[in-house]
């Protein structure tokens, strides 16, 4: 008989019904020629959703070629990225999974090396493998630290372009059948840096206090919304702290939520920092396991909207916890992913939410169900011995 997992429970959002709460999280592979997909993450993507992840999130992808972080990212600025991004949605779908896009535009963090290649701005190695740098821009013109590309000040014409970008990506993100969106507003680009008032030093009205440096965000997700089908679920990633002692705060992320919450985004995805360099999962160790959960938390509960955990989540008890603990209603998994597609599989056994096997592709799980049995009688075989 299999145990009640909260973790395996189906969560209804719109009209969509996501079949258990773990998420694979947005991860960067820097693989794509000019934006478009192509066999890398179709398998990449494609394994997650063998592997039994309840949504399956690709990585960001930038919604003006400019927006990109690396050469190498993933893009959803044409209809020849959304087509490329097609059969990927369709597999995802027929492994019963749900398929999410992360739309992103990199701000001052764009023009950058691979991480294997440096992780900092591209400089003359990236000339000689190729790789020219672009002109990045952001709300101020101030770089993200010595020896980074200056930004240019965006113009109200600029942030104007910026957010029907977002909604035209919005639309061809539907046409290319995915069933999420989620803005990426965090870990220092393009719309981090203009919540945050480290980075952020307009005198106009897309500055100043925090509703001033929210509008950006603020004008994408509403115009995002308008285009994305009602039935569809929206998110938005946020960094909850900025990484820096005075950037934005968990008091800013909630009211912003808030906000959020009106113009109809569904689920608040909380990771942090980012604004003064790396995200976390590029830097060294988090204190603890499951570090940013007090932030999905907090914003649940104060900010009363569903919320995605994410960061150091290691096993299946943890992810179980945080769900049956209402501390979040959706765990997202990057690294563990990497190391072991099928987590969600392997959880739903450790947790005995599957005790049949029937959660695997019926190609594995045939084969695995009797497996488990030998091994089963092995074990009692050598118990007797
Ligand atoms: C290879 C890699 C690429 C990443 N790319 C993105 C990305 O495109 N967008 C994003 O919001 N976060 C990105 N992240 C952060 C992850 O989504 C996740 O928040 C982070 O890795 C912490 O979760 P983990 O401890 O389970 O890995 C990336 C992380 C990794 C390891």
């Amino acid at each position: 008989m299999s145990s009640a997992s909260n973790l395996f429970t189906p969560l209804q959002i719109r009209d969509l019904t996501i079949p258990n709460r773990l998420v694979i999280s947005p991860m960067c592979q820097y693989s794509a020629g000019d934006g478009l997909a192509n066999d890398w993450h179709t398998v990449h993507l494609g394994k997650f959703a063998q592997g039994g992840a309840g949504i399956v999130f690709t990585e960001a992808a930038a919604v003006q070629r400019r927006g990109r972080i690396t050469h190498g990212d993933l893009g959803i600025w044409s209809d020849a990225h959304a087509q490329a991004l097609s059969g990927i949605t369709g597999f995802i779908r027929s492994m019963g999974s749900v398929s999410a896009i992360q739309l992103a535009h990199a701000g001052r963090k764009a023009a950058m090396q691979r991480p294997w290649h440096g992780n900092g701005p591209l400089d003359d190695s990236g000339h000689r493998r190729g790789e020219e740098p672009w002109q990045v821009m952001a709300p101020s013109a101030e770089p993200l630290g010595e020896g980074w590309l200056l930004p240019f000040a965006m113009s109200k014409a600029d942030i104007a372009q910026v957010v029907e970008d977002f909604a035209a990506a919005a639309r061809r993100s539907d046409q290319a059948g995915f069933d999420i969106a989620e803005v990426h507003a965090a870990h220092g680009y393009l719309a981090a840096s203009f919540l945050s008032p480290v980075s952020n030093h307009r005198t106009d009205g897309y500055g100043g206090d925090r509703s001033g440096r929210s509008r950006m965000l603020l004008e994408t997700v509403e115009a995002v919304r308008a285009v994305w089908p009602e039935g569809k679920p929206l998110f938005v990633r946020v960094s909850a702290v900025d990484g820096s002692p005075q950037g934005w705060s968990l008091e800013d992320t909630v009211e912003l939520a808030k906000d959020l919450k009106t113009l109809g985004v569904d689920v608040i995805d909380c990771s942090s920092g980012g604004i003064l360099g790396s995200a976390t999962a590029a830097k060294g160790p988090p204190p603890r396991p499951g570090f940013q959960v007090p932030y999905a938390q907090a914003v649940k509960e104060e900010a009363g909207l569903m919320t995605q955990a994410v960061g150091l989540v290691l096993t299946a008890q943890q992810a179980e916890e945080i769900v049956a603990q209402g501390q979040a209603d959706l765990v997202a998994i990057g690294r563990e992913a990497l190391l072991d597609p099928n987590w969600p599989l392997n959880a739903a056994l450790a947790l005995n939410a599957d005790p049949e096997w029937n959660h695997w592709p019926e190609q594995y799980g045939w084969w695995l169900s009797r497996r488990a049995k030998v091994l089963e009688a092995l074990a009692q075989a050598s118990d007797d011995s």
